[in-house]
């Protein structure tokens, strides 16, 4: 693994929700949104200035099952691809989990389509469990708690 650094995502860095996902994602203008009003807060990983790794923390939207001061939500997890299986994605994803303790939340929750492999071994390796299975526009899902 190289050297790396971990930083906030400015508002007036990216006008898109995110760097990774780019013009294509659906989310992009309710994740700016929720950034502007500060419920959202967007994380890169960079290598060598370059990023590869984008996480975000997601604390009060009631639709994603968050409960103020108690409950936060996980979103946007990617590593860029010729990155992955490097130890990015876990290590981004455990400056989120902590960075949601400091802040005072005690659990955190999450979504992941039920096929998606490599993200579910991803939390389950940090010790997210499964607690219910829903279905959207976009399919099955899975959805995830941990403990913080
Ligand atoms: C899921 C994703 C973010 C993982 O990022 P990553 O940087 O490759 O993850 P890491 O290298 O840190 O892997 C950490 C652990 O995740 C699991 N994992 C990651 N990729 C995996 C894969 N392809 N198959 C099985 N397990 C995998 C492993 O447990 C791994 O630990 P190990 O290497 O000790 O076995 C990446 O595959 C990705 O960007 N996918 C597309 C976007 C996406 O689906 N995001 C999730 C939305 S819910």
């Amino acid at each position: 693994m190289c050297r790396y650094d971990i930083v906030k995502m400015e508002i007036d860095d990216h006008p898109a929700c995110t760097a990774l996902f780019g013009g294509q994602c659906p989310f992009a203008s309710t994740c700016l949104e929720q950034r502007r009003t500060g419920n959202r807060d967007a994380y890169l990983l960079r290598v060598g200035g370059e990023i590869v790794s984008e996480c975000h923390l997601v604390y009060d939207n009631p639709e994603y099952g968050t409960v103020p001061g108690k409950r936060a939500y996980f979103s946007r997890m990617i590593t860029k691809k010729e990155y992955r299986r490097q130890g990015y994605g876990e290590i981004i994803a455990q400056f989120i989990l902590d960075l949601a303790k400091e802040k005072g939340y005690t659990e955190i929750a999450l979504g992941v389509n039920y096929d998606n492999t490599a993200a579910l071994r991803l939390y389950q390796k940090l010790g997210f469990t499964v607690y219910a299975e829903a279905e959207d526009d976009y399919g099955k899902y899975y959805r995830m708690e941990k403990t913080l």
